[in-house]
C-alpha cells in the first residue's frame, strides 16, 4: 500500500481522512512520523496556507505528502471567520470560544448561510497539486450535538436537518467539504496508476 503523510496534528482530521481512503493508502500523521512543530497559517487564503503546509513537510522529509486546510465561510459576516476559523476568539482559542463569538456576531439575523472550503495541496514527486471540496449549509442559533470537532454543532448541511455535531463519522462524509476534496485527491491518484 502507498504510503503518504498528512500533514496535521488533528487527529479527528486524520480519523475522517483515513475513513475516506480505506484501504488504498496509508496515511501517517505528523505525530506517527515522530515530526513535532506547528506549522503557521499565515497567509489570507486557504490555498497558500495549505502549501505552505505540504510544502514545509516536503523540504522536512523529502517524502510524497498532503495537506488541507478549510474554514467556514459564514455570508453575512462576509466571509467570516474564513483562514482565521481556528483563531477566530483568539490565539489557541477553544471551539465554544469560537462558536461562542461566530453566534454573538451573527446574532439574530435571519441570513444564516455558510459554507465550509477545503481546499488540500498534494506534493507528487516535487510536484503541487491542489484540490477543493466546498459544503453548503447554515449556522444555526445554538449548539447541537456531541459529535465531531469545530464548528460542527452549529452547521447544518444542506440536505440534512442534523448539524455535522449530531452526525457519525461516517454520517458527515456524505456532506463534508473534506471528502469531496478527498475524493478528488483519490481520484487523481487512482489515474496515476
Ligand atoms: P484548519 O486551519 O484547516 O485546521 O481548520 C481551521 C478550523 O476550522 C478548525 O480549527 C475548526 O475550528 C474549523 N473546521 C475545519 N474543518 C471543520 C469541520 O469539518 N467541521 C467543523 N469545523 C471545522
Amino acid at each position: 500500500m502507498d504510503t503518504l503523510i498528512f500533514a496535521t496534528n488533528n487527529q479527528d482530521k486524520a480519523d475522517e481522512v483515513r475513513q475516506v481512503l480505506g484501504n488504498l493508502f496509508a496515511i501517517i500523521t505528523l505525530k506517527e512520523a515522530g515530526i513535532t512543530i506547528d506549522i503557521p497559517e499565515p497567509y489570507d487564503t486557504l490555498e497558500a496556507n495549505a502549501s505552505l503546509k505540504s510544502a514545509t513537510i516536503y523540504n522536512l522529509t523529502g517524502k510524497n505528502c498532503f495537506s488541507e486546510d478549510t474554514g467556514l465561510q459564514v455570508f453575512v459576516l462576509n466571509g467570516d471567520p474564513g483562514v482565521k476559523s481556528a483563531r477566530y476568539a483568539g490565539e489557541n482559542a477553544s471551539s465554544k470560544a469560537n462558536i461562542e463569538k461566530l453566534l454573538h456576531n451573527m446574532g439574530t439575523t435571519k441570513n444564516r448561510g455558510a459554507r465550509f472550503r477545503t481546499i488540500i495541496s498534494l506534493i507528487l514527486n516535487k510536484k503541487e497539486f491542489q484540490f477543493e471540496g466546498i459544503c453548503e449549509g447554515e449556522i444555526i442559533p445554538g449548539e447541537r450535538g456531541q459529535h465531531g470537532f469545530g464548528y460542527d454543532p452549529v452547521f447544518v448541511p444542506t440536505g440534512s436537518k442534523l448539524t455535522f455535531g449530531e452526525m457519525t463519522t461516517k454520517e458527515k462524509s456524505a456532506f463534508s467539504h473534506r471528502k469531496k476534496a478527498m475524493d478528488k485527491l483519490i481520484l487523481f491518484l487512482q489515474s496515476l496508476r
